[in-house]
């Protein structure tokens, strides 16, 4: 994992590489069991170098909270490492470039869940299926569960989003 990290830190295989002030690998226990997988780094993202360090990642630490986890507790990355100029999504283009790290990061960790975090997470798993429609089951996938999960920004400043993410969170503890 340190080397990929480093790999990572150093990556010039898209052009996210020439915008960023950090990459932001991931962060958490490689002995985990439980692999997120956000969209991408933000603004607080690329400054800090840590996967959601701003504001979703406050509701993400009490999200996980909620189900007596810390972040150390679990490994949390993004589908690509690199933040996108006004946190626009990702491309087809950059996801194809930086998914080569996210695999090698879940066969580092060899995890038991996958929650994905918002609906492009969500996609790299379960193909042409809503958000709305998925979120909050658990799907076998191979060796892993995958539970897809809202982003925990849509939590923010709505508060049924909020409490359907608990509930959600919820389905991850019972697992
Ligand atoms: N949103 C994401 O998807 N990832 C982060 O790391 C921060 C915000
Ligand atoms: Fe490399 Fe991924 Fe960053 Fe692109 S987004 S430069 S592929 S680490």
């Amino acid at each position: 994992m340190d080397k990929l990290r480093k790999e990572i830190l150093n990556c010039k295989k898209c052009n996210l590489c020439k915008l960023r002030t950090n990459a932001v690998p991931g962060e958490g226990s490689i002995q985990s069991k439980i692999f997120f997988i956000g969209e991408a780094p933000g603004a607080n993202e690329d400054k800090e170098g840590i996967p959601f360090c701003g504001r979703s990642g406050k509701l993400l630490d009490e999200l996980l909270d909620s189900i007596h986890l810390k972040r150390n507790d679990v490994f949390i990355t993004n589908i690509v490492k690199c933040r996108p100029p006004e946190n626009r999504d990702p491309s087809e283009n950059e996801i194809k470039k930086c998914s080569p790290y996210l695999k090698r990061q879940i066969k580092i960790i060899n995890p038991t869940v996958i929650c994905t975090l918002g609906r492009y997470s969500a996609s790299l798993f379960i193909k042409n299926r809503k958000i709305s429609e998925i979120h909050g089951k658990v799907f076998k996938l191979g060796k892993y569960k995958v539970i897809p999960l809202y982003h925990p920004a849509v939590g923010l400043y709505n508060p049924n989003m909020k409490k359907i993410l608990l509930e959600d969170f919820l389905v991850l503890k019972n697992l």
